[in-house]
């Protein structure tokens, strides 16, 4: 998506593309504002590769990182593990461009669902995720900390999803029908590993 893509606010034009390295330093500042348990460094590193199903997406607008998602996809399910905007960004589509560019990558390379958990307090997120077709599977009682709370797990079926040559683009560099065992039994939001 060299060239930028739309978001759903007319004045803004963001491009989303896979991670680097050099943008994990944004990529944590904006974790720690938005995550009261946040992913360390390491955590995020060992999402770079896109080896195992992985696809860790920025977003950029004006040469600045300004929100991430990072997905893993195994066999035919995928998994929402980390998504967020940088506060002083939020509002102007650029989580909807990212969760959208992230299911298309994990519906190129063959999944079939996307599951992820979500706070039940994090009615904007919740919205978010009912705007892209999830739908509510099951709880997991107090399985958050900091604070402790309920996680909604909820799953989207993305063989519904209209083909989007824009994100297709995007997508060079993800080596589809990559697995990775010991991903493949990663059925937790990662959120939870630091407890
Ligand atoms: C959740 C998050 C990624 C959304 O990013 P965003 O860029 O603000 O979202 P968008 O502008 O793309 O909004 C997309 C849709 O989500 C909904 N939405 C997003 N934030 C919302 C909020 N605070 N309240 C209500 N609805 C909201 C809206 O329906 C919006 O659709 P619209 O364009 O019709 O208004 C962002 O709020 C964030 O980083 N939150 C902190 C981290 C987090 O909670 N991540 C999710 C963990 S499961």
């Amino acid at each position: 998506m060299g060239g930028g893509a739309r978001t759903a606010a007319d004045d803004v034009t963001a491009t989303v593309r896979v991670a680097a390295r050099s943008d994990l330093g944004a990529v944590i500042a904006i974790e720690r504002v938005s995550f009261g348990d946040p992913w360390t460094r390491g955590m995020f590193g060992a999402h770079l590769t896109s080896e195992g199903g992985n696809n860790f997406l920025v977003a950029e607008q004006a040469g600045s990182v300004v929100g991430y998602a990072i997905t893993v996809a195994v066999s035919d399910e995928s998994e929402l593990l980390n998504i967020a905007v940088d506060p002083e960004h939020r509002g102007q589509g650029l989580g909807a461009l990212l969760l959208d560019a992230a299911m298309e990558l994990c519906r190129i390379s063959g999944a079939k669902e996307m599951w992820l958990e979500v706070r039940a307090s994090n009615a904007g997120a919740r919205t978010l995720y009912s705007s892209r077709g999830f739908a509510e599977m099951g709880v997991r009682k107090r399985y958050y900390h900091a604070p402790r709370e309920d996680a909604i797990v909820l799953r989207s079926d993305l063989r519904s999803l209209v083909r989007n040559e824009t994100v297709t683009e995007t997508a060079t560099g993800f080596p589809a029908g990559v697995r990775d065992p010991i991903l493949s039994s990663a059925s937790h939001f990662p959120r939870q590993e630091n407890k």
